[in-house]
């Protein structure tokens, strides 16, 4: 895959995936189009950014005409990331998210399509199949069935790629992945949060009883599926991507307070939020098996790199957080 548009690569896992991309595949280019929402940071890209290999494009995906004219410069491949993705900020401005998630997909598919790019990457969530009981896993056959202004955009963006590749053989595949942690993710998601506010000996704020179950994968790994899925996917298909590291709340915050050396009493429990999904555990032997992914990082391990990084990069965060909307709990993506 030579010239490649990755959208959204000024957020956490984007920038992670251009990362991985010019260090994995040394011959291809990258053009990196964000629109630069409180979550695109430049600063996540700082140590690329004079690399001939990588170009950055500051366009709004809701601007149609803006993203036709960039696709129609020709590219083998496209990997959508970019999405409104706080669960939190979806509650309180949902118009937000059904512009980008929904409207901003339509018009990256519709140029596409039109400029015949060769494969297409749409990067969602596992939100999109809602919450399970104790037991089971999504697998890719459950029934999308959200339960957030998020987790609805992100379906209905689903169901538009899949539409595209039903009705114009467009060769479009979906990723569902489960929750990602690491460097450089915004500081108001769950672990980042814990680890900051920890860190500074601040309560650290966990929703209601703090028993939901959330399956945490490390960003280097989702990178390493989505990059997979781009190379070897199969159009049209999708692909769950999960770590197999089911953990409440409570497990992670009780983790990361023993990994920093702080008192379980910094836990507070605070006002659940609205909807709350109660678990959510991914079946991704589809990709293993079809694709020979495997994730190489273990909890334990990306959980003492994350919270050392965290620690390291304070200025980061002062940053992020001085571009931040709200000052949320923050659990998921
Ligand atoms: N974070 C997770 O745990 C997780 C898990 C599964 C799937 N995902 C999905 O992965 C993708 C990336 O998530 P993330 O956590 O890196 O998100 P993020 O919020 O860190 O980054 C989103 C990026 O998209 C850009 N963006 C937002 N609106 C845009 C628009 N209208 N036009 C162009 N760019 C725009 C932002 O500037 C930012 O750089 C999302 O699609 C999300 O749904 C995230």
């Amino acid at each position: 895959m030579s010239k490649l548009l990755v959208t959204g690569g000024m957020g956490f896992i984007g920038s992670h995936f251009i990362r991985y991309m010019l260090e994995k595949e040394p011959l291809c280019r990258i053009t990196n189009l964000d629109a630069l929402t409180y979550a695109g940071n430049p600063d996540n890209l700082r140590d690329i950014e004079g690399d001939e290999r990588y170009a950055f494009v500051h366009i709004d995906l809701t601007d149609r005409q803006a993203v036709e004219q960039e696709v129609a410069k020709g590219y083998d491949g496209i990997v959508h990331f970019a999405a409104e993705s706080h669960v939190d900020h979806s509650i309180a401005h949902p118009d937000l998210f059904v512009r980008t998630n929904v409207l901003g997909t339509l018009h990256l598919l519709e140029a596409a399509r039109k400029y015949g790019v060769g494969r297409f990457v749409h990067v969602s969530t596992d939100e999109v199949y809602g919450t399970l009981g104790s037991t089971g896993a999504f697998t890719e056959d459950t029934p999308l069935a959200p339960n957030s202004p998020y987790s609805a955009s992100k379906a209905s963006s689903d169901l538009l790629v899949r539409a595209a590749f039903h009705t114009y053989g467009f060769p479009a595949m979906i990723t569902r992945c489960s929750n990602n942690y690491g460097s450089y993710q915004f500081p108001e998601k769950l672990i980042p949060v814990i680890i900051t506010s920890a860190a500074n000996d601040h309560p650290v704020r966990i929703y209601g009883d703090g028993l939901n179950v959330r399956d945490w994968l490390h960003v280097r790994d989702h990178c390493s599926a989505v990059a997979l899925v781009l190379q070897q996917g199969e159009p049209g298909e999708v692909y769950n991507i999960g770590g197999n590291n089911e953990r409440t709340n409570l497990e992670v915050a009780r983790t990361l307070l023993e990994v920093l050396g702080k008192p379980e009493s910094l836990i507070v429990s605070v006002k659940d939020r609205l909807g709350h999904d109660r678990r959510y555990a991914i079946d991704a032997s589809k990709i293993k098996r079809e694709l020979g992914w495997q994730p190489l990082v273990s909890l334990e391990e990306g959980l003492q790199q994350t919270a050392a990084w965290y620690l390291n990069n304070e200025s980061w965060c002062k940053a992020a957080r001085e571009r931040s909307r709200d000052d949320t709990v923050g659990e998921t993506g």
